[in-house]
C-alpha cells in the first residue's frame, strides 16, 4: 500500500518535515507564490489517487494560513487526491464558538463549513477551544489531546501542586491533566470583557500555600493567566507558579506579561512555531524576572505522526484523543 502523502502549508514547516521523517515519507513538492496584491497562489505537485494530509496549523497570521490551507486542500482535490485530510494542530476561531450579543459571527463555524466545501475529508485537531467543534463540523473531526505529552513534561516540575483552570473552559484539560498526575483541581470563574481584556472573579478549590500549575488550551495575549494568577495570589497559594498549555501564540509581550508574574516555567506544545519576538537565549542566573526565559516546547510530532499512520491505516484514533 503506497504510504500517506504529506504536504506542508508555509504556517509551520518544521513541523511538517518532522512528521513526515518520523512517517518516513518525503513532502510532497508544493510552491506558494505571493501576487504583488497580498493573493496566495500554492501550486502541489503529484497527488493523483493518494491519500494526502495537508499539516498547517493556523496560528498568527491566522487568515493567511487559513485561506492558504484552503487553497492547498482544493489544490490537492482538483490534482486527482483520492482523499484530503487537514492537520490543523492548532485551529484559530475556535473561540468563536457562539454568539454572546447580538451582531457577533460563529467564526468557528465559518471555518468549518469553507474546510468541508473545499473537499476536507477529515479534520485533524489538538486540543480545541471546545470539543464540541465536532458537532459543529459538516466532516468528520479527530479530536487528539496534548495533554499526556504535556503531564509528562510537568510532571518533575512542580511536585505537590494544585492544578488550576483558568476558565470553566479549560476544566476539562484540568482534569485531564489531574488524572495522569494525581493531583487536586481548582477552577477559576473569569468574565470576558473583551478580546484582549479578561477579569478573574472567583476561585472554587484550595490552593492555599500550595504550589500552582495554570493549565490552559491556548495563550494568546497571556491575559488569561495573568487575571488567574492574580487571584491565586490573593488566595494565598504559593508563589510557585508553572504554567501550561496546549497553545502557546505568545501575542505581543505575552511572555513578557507570565515572566512579570513570576511564572517558574512555561511549557506549550509546538502546535505553531516560535512568536518572533519570543527569545531565544535561556534567561541568564540573577536576572530580573520580567525578562521572558523561553517556554519549554514539546514536540507535537510524535502524535501527529502517529495519528496520521492509523487514519491512513484506516485504524481507530480513540487512545490518541484522551478522554
Ligand atoms: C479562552 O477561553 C481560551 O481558553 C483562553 O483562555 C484564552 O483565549 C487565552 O487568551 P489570552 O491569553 O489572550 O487571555
Amino acid at each position: 500500500m503506497p504510504g500517506p502523502r504529506v504536504v506542508a502549508g508555509t504556517a509551520h514547516p518544521g513541523l511538517a518535515a518532522e512528521v513526515a521523517a518520523l512517517l518516513g515519507v518525503d513532502r510532497v513538492a508544493c510552491d506558494l507564490e505571493r501576487f504583488p496584491d497580498g493573493e496566495l497562489h500554492p501550486v502541489v505537485g503529484e497527488v493523483r489517487g493518494d491519500d494526502v494530509y495537508v499539516v498547517q496549523p493556523t496560528g498568527p497570521a491566522v487568515n493567511e494560513h487559513l485561506v492558504e490551507l484552503l487553497l492547498l486542500v482544493d489544490a490537492c482535490r482538483r490534482a486527482g487526491a483520492d482523499r484530503v485530510t487537514a492537520v490543523v494542530p492548532y485551529l484559530g476561531y475556535a473561540r468563536q464558538d457562539r454568539r454572546t450579543r447580538a451582531g457577533e459571527s460563529i467564526g468557528i463555524r465559518v471555518v468549518l463549513d469553507a474546510l468541508a466545501s473545499v473537499g476536507t475529508g477529515r479534520l485533524v485537531v489538538v486540543d480545541p477551544h471546545t470539543p464540541a467543534l465536532e458537532a459543529m463540523s459538516p466532516m468528520p473531526v479527530e479530536l487528539l489531546t496534548a495533554v499526556p505529552v504535556l503531564a509528562a513534561a510537568l510532571e518533575p516540575l512542580a511536585p505537590g501542586a494544585v492544578l488550576v483552570a483558568p476558565d470553566l473552559g479549560a476544566v476539562h484539560l484540568a482534569e485531564g491533566y489531574a488524572r495522569l498526575l494525581h493531583r487536586p483541581v481548582a477552577v477559576v470563574r473569569k468574565a470576558r470583557l473583551s478580546g484582549k481584556a479578561v477579569r478573574a472573579e472567583a476561585l472554587v478549590g484550595d490552593v492555599a500555600g500550595r504550589p500552582v500549575i495554570v493549565v490552559d488550551d491556548m495563550i494568546s495575549t497571556g491575559g488569561t493567566i495573568e487575571a488567574a494568577i492574580r487571584l491565586l495570589e490573593a488566595q494565598g497559594a504559593a508563589t510557585d507558579v508553572v504554567v501550561a498549555a496546549t497553545h502557546g501564540l505568545f501575542v505581543g509581550r505575552a511572555l513578557e506579561r507570565l515572566a512579570a508574574l513570576g511564572a517558574r516555567e512555561v511549557v506549550v506544545t509546538d502546535s505553531v512555531p516560535s512568536a518572533p519576538t519570543e527569545p531565544t537565549a535561556p534567561v541568564a542566573p540573577g536576572a530580573a524576572p520580567t525578562v521572558a526565559a523561553p517556554p519549554t516546547r514539546c514536540s507535537l510530532a510524535p502524535l501527529l505522526a502517529q495519528a496520521i499512520g492509523r487514519l491512513h491505516r484506516d485504524e481507530p484514533l480513540e487512545e490518541l484523543a484522551g478522554g
